[in-house]
């Protein structure tokens, strides 16, 4: 009989906490350690574990051999003291036995090299076998524990794609072939998608169709585009595989898998709908000076990802990984702050890598919440957030509020950075994560937003080197300008199609005839020379004659921009900078030459007789286009943090946006949600703040008027006279 699950059936996840915890991997530990874990687990606090995600081998430790003994006792005490079961599935990492047993199932890398046993995701996502193994697995798992109380949720493998997110052996190729097909229907189609009549590449058949590995030099951009999308959907697939067999025989338990921050190698939009509580991991690194910004990113990621509603931090260290060449340490608070940061943004619980420790293997240097010797911080710490957490149980149940402004993240044109060859060094992920930088520090919430979105509600919407841009992004685009938004489109936009081939007549694309902006040339500075022709020698105007008498402005880094000294711009820039003085207006190692075709453009700044800009000196370089009770903005280069601050103050100023954090103290973010203010001092002193009146939940006091908040730290305040 078929049963239809619909979403109500699901029960839901979130209770009236925010939920605290762990990966918890006790197979490592005896059964006397374990007893210690459940005691230690209530003095932090924990109410959900991640458990058996590397237990493949103890469940199936023969093939058709099952064992789920150990893991339902586990189970059974965690549920007598209260703490929940985020479940793993166990196939993240496939047993020695089926490396030896199934080698079919191993992955290839891109230069034919079949990886081997002894790490993990040694598997190939496309192995029919490996896809067979992990349904029998998942099915006698689901049977076995379905009744289970503790189980609240699935945790489908994990963080795929992490380690391996492409595989080159035969079988992978031919689903590659598949793909296409369904895709392309018939073969000329992909021809004329992929302009295969460059370089003698026409194919007669699917059957043609390889992987792009290892050749001679450039790969078609076209096929690279298709492979990166393929690679995304094959792990889907693997998901989504899982996924039907849980929702069998555990319809009503939801079920999520764990994604990695702003990940390449996965277009999460597609995968974000077949998540039921959307989860993710996140490490920022402490020697960093972006760190609390790169979590406040990820945070805000999730929660567009998730339809603007809540989501759960599966994983973060308590104090250092140990994968990164060198991992330093949080900083005293910064465990807490970041984790503050992520609840502000609607994350309903906060869970580390790992609930102990290991003593031994890959990750035995990785910090736990149990760590190596209990004096070490990071057990006071993990008692200490597991405390606050607890103070903070009335915010379980988000208001959160929608921000006004958005940015447009798509992991196509992340591709295409790779995919697209020349004419210079574009990365739209770092420019997403630059323009979010820009709104953070001036104090402005982000929800990022897919180039298919309606953007009707947003007052400010970037949309950052979307160098493949179509007709339907740049309806929307027009669309929300019309409506009153202030558009920024930052080049390059528009060079291409989404199979990389130019447009015509106007790299603007589909969007010139909106932004009134047509770029006709490409104008790229070269700020490190591949290959110097002549090694480290330079010219010497005593004996170089000739070289010494020709200059090569295109040898920069960056481009330089002016404006007039009482123009909108230099006014923004006096404002958001408080300085009289109009600091460099410069961008990074790009710039364009355009052709301004409507009347009533405005050019708000042109390009500077300095530098690789100094042969186009004078040409447009940002403008602005009112349309409706809009604009649309072009910035011809790519804008380095003072200008794009500027540029975001303006674009602010005309759309009404205003911002509470304007006046707080250096280092102190202000997150407000319906149903509390998060002050969060980054900084490293403490700062005041006056005029807050209200209760504090971290410290259970009242604050009237004068709040002052330690080093690193947090308050919570709800608003208003008494509690
Ligand atoms: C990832 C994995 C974990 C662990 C951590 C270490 O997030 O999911 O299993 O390896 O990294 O930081």
């Amino acid at each position: 009989m078929i049963r239809l699950i619909i979403m109500s059936d699901i029960v839901p996840f979130y209770h009236n906490r925010i939920e605290y915890g762990a990966d918890y991997n006790p197979e490592q530990w005896s059964p006397h350690t374990q007893r210690k874990d459940i005691e230690l687990m209530a003095q932090a606090g924990v109410s959900l574990v991640s458990l058996g995600i590397f237990s493949w081998d103890r469940l199936e430790p023969k093939p058709d051999h099952y064992s789920f003994k150990e893991l339902i006792e586990t189970m059974d005490i965690l549920h007598e003291h209260s703490i929940r079961v985020d479940l793993a599935t166990a196939t993240a990492s496939p047993p020695a036995w089926m490396a030896t047993l199934f080698p079919d199932t191993l992955p290839v890398d891109k230069h034919g090299q079949q990886m081997s046993f002894g790490s993990r995701q040694q598997y190939s996502p496309s192995s029919q076998t490996f896809r067979k193994r992990t349904a029998q697995l998942v099915t006698h798992l689901a049977r076995a524990v379905k009744d289970h109380p503790a189980l609240c949720l699935w945790h489908v493998s994990n963080e795929y794609g992490c380690h391996v997110w492409e595989s080159f052996d035969e079988e992978s190729i031919a689903a590659f072939q598949a793909w296409l097909r369904s895709r392309y229907t018939t073969i000329d189609n992909l021809n004329n998608a992929w302009t295969t009549d460059f370089w003698s590449q026409r194919y007669n058949d699917f059957s043609q169709i390889t992987a792009p590995a290892h050749q001679p030099t450039f790969v078609n951009p076209a096929q690279l585009m298709d492979w990166r999308r393929f690679c995304s959907d094959a792990l889907l697939e693997c998901y989504l595989h899982e996924k039907r067999i849980l929702r069998t025989h555990t319809p009503t338990v939801p079920v999520t898998t764990n994604f990695m921050e702003l990940f390449p190698w996965i277009n999460y939009w597609s995968w974000a709908p077949h998540l039921d509580v959307l989860s993710e991991d996140s490490y920022p690194d402490p020697a960093d000076a972006h760190s609390g910004m790169r979590a406040a990113l990820s945070a805000d990621l999730q929660r567009s990802l998730a339809g603007k509603k809540p989501w759960l931090l599966m994983e973060q260290v308590t104090k250092a990984v140990q994968w990164r060449t060198y991992n330093s340490p949080k900083r005293p608070g910064q465990f807490a702050l970041w984790s503050l940061s992520r609840v502000a943004r609607g994350a309903r619980g906060i869970l580390q890598f790992q609930w102990r420790q290991s003593q031994g293997g890959a990750e035995t240097f990785h910090s736990g919440m149990v760590p190596h010797d209990m004096s070490a911080s990071s057990w006071k710490d993990s008692c200490e957030l597991g405390r606050t957490l607890q103070n903070l149980s009335s915010l379980a149940h988000p208001q959160l509020r929608p921000s006004p402004i958005a940015i447009i993240l798509d992991w196509d044109n992340i591709w295409a950075a790779e995919a697209l060859i020349g004419p210079s060094q574009w990365d739209h992920s770092q420019a997403v994560k630059r323009w979010y930088k820009t709104f953070f520090e001036a104090g402005y919430g982000v929800d990022f937003v897919r180039s298919s979105d309606n953007l009707d509600t947003y007052r400010v919407v970037i949309a950052p080197q979307l160098a493949l841009l179509d007709s339907q992004c740049c309806e929307r685009l027009e669309q929300a300008a019309r409506r009153g938004a202030e558009v920024i489109v930052s080049a390059p936009a528009g060079i291409a199609n989404r199979n990389c081939q130019a447009y015509l007549d106007g790299y603007t694309g589909p969007l010139k005839d909106a932004l009134g902006v047509r770029v006709v040339e490409h104008w790229a500075a070269t700020p490190h020379l591949d290959e110097p022709w002549l090694g480290d020698e330079t010219t010497h105007p005593l004996v170089d004659r000739i070289s010494s008498a020709v200059a090569t402005p295109s040898f920069h880094e960056k481009t330089e921009l002016v404006t007039d000294s009482n123009s909108p711009l230099a006014r923004a820039a006096r404002q958001a900078l408080q300085c009289e003085q109009l600091p460099a207006l410069q961008g990074n190692h790009w710039a364009e030459v355009v052709s301004i075709d409507a009347d009533d453009v405005h050019i708000l700044a042109v390009f500077a007789a300095t530098g690789p800009t100094t042969d186009i000196a004078g040409s447009p370089a940002l403008t602005r286009r009112r349309i409706r009770k809009g604009a649309l903005w072009y910035c011809a280069t790519d804008p380095q943090p003072v200008l794009r601050a500027i540029i975001a103050k303006l674009a602010c100023t005309y759309a009404g946006c205003y911002t509470a954090s304007a006046h707080l103290p250096r280092g102190v973010e202000l997150i407000e949600r319906d149903d509390a203010r998060f002050y969060l001092n980054h900084s490293d002193s403490a700062q005041e703040i006056l005029g807050v009146v209200g209760h504090d939940l971290i410290s259970s006091t009242q604050c009237s008027g004068h709040l002052v908040i330690p080093p690193r730290s947090s308050a919570v305040i709800i608003p208003g006279n008494s509690q």
